[in-house]
């Protein structure tokens, strides 16, 4: 994977924007100004329809993840154990990050074909604009990072961090079972344990305020390669998801809540009925917008396919076996297009994939 994203990145030359330094611009700059046949923030209708809001306290929590995950493929998340204080102190310490200037930051760059560290978004080398945004991916331990960025003073930081990640493995998981148990699935089904060697990785995004929020992109539309995310966004709007016949819906942030959405493998595991949700980031012109996003997938090496459970002659299986790292290999390659090279040829008995975005235009 790492090989196919670093030459991807030599494909599009970035050396020189990667250093720029958003806050201080106070004008777009072309390479950031994006067209609407790009994807732009003008493309797509906004919708009245809402994204449904779940209290995971709510005795029927099961059937109504079921039913958001089938029509939506994202919903958010009230009382849902994740302390506030937490919440709040990962903000700060993203914040505080973020804030350092440029040429610090830069000391703890991701390596051209590393995946941890501070850099632009990854999906980036797939469009001909920059978005405006900056990242810091967390894979493992944040220490080595860290120490680059506060060489005195990184403890609380990697303590915020693991307890953060701590925290949202164990949502994660109970997350999972509610998408699975509302198809009938059990744990017996699934033959792999969600605490054993998954790695998942816990990715932070700035998006400056922008001098020109409808020329420019926070994040480009695409869909997440886990089996589930859970993003924790402040109190900024900008966070959209694409649902059929809705285009862009605005997912507002609310106070506490957490958004969860399909990703690429819990779409495979559910043999297409749930949609791994296409969604992107917009900017806005006076506030300084942070999210952290966790990245949650099953253990590296293990085959992931449609869960026998539910498949049968009248649906077959609609994907290949594919493990989290190969899939992660076809995404650095193929991008939006990496859920189709996995798919099988199956005749349509009427049997519609809900994810097909071949014919989304995203840049
Ligand atoms: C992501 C993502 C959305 C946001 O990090 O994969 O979709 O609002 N982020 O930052
Ligand atoms: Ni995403």
């Amino acid at each position: 994977m790492h090989t196919r994203v670093a030459d991807a990145f030599k494909a599009h030359p970035m050396v020189n924007q990667k250093h720029l330094d958003l806050k201080s611009m106070k004008e777009l700059p072309e390479s950031h100004a994006w067209l609407s046949q790009d994807g732009s923030p003008s493309y797509g209708s906004s919708s009245s329809e809402q994204v449904p809001v779940i209290n995971l306290k709510d005795p029927n929590a099961m059937k109504l993840v079921g039913h958001a995950c089938k029509t939506w493929g994202v919903f958010q998340v009230t009382n849902h154990g994740v302390p506030t204080n937490l919440l709040e102190e990962m903000e700060a310490a993203g914040r505080k990050l973020f804030a350092l200037p440029i040429q610090q930051k830069l000391k703890a760059a991701r390596a051209p074909d590393g995946v941890s560290g501070y850099g632009v978004a990854r999906i980036s080398s797939f469009f001909p604009k920059l978005m405006w945004s900056e990242g810091f991916t967390i894979i493992g331990s944040p220490y080595e990072h860290a120490r680059k960025l506060w060489p005195n003073r990184y403890s609380r930081f990697c303590d915020v961090i693991e307890g953060y990640k701590h925290e949202m493995n164990n949502l994660a998981q109970r997350l999972m079972w509610l998408m699975l148990g509302s198809l009938g699935v059990t744990t017996e089904d699934v033959k792999w344990d969600g605490s054993q060697g998954s790695c998942p990785a816990l990715q932070l995004n700035s998006y400056p305020a922008c001098p020109d929020p409808d020329r420019a992109m926070g994040l480009a539309a695409h869909t997440d390669s886990t089996l589930l995310t859970i993003l924790y966004q402040n109190n900024t709007s900008g966070l959209q998801a694409h649902r059929e016949g809705a285009g862009w819906v605005t997912v507002p942030p609310i106070p506490g809540a957490l958004v969860v959405n399909v990703g690429d493998l819990l779409h495979i595991l559910s043999n297409g009925l749930y949609p791994s949700v296409l969604h992107r980031a917009m900017v806005n012109r006076t506030q300084h917008r942070l999210s952290v996003a966790y990245l949650y997938g099953p253990p590296s090496n293990v085959q992931i396919s449609p869960l026998s459970k539910l498949t049968d002659h009248v649906h077959p299986p609609l994907y290949r076996p594919v493990t989290w790292s190969e899939y992660l290999g076809t995404k650095a390659k193929h991008f939006n297009k990496a859920l189709s090279s996995v798919r099988l040829c199956v005749p349509l008995n009427g049997f519609v994939d809900a994810n097909d975005h071949s014919g989304v235009p995203v840049g």
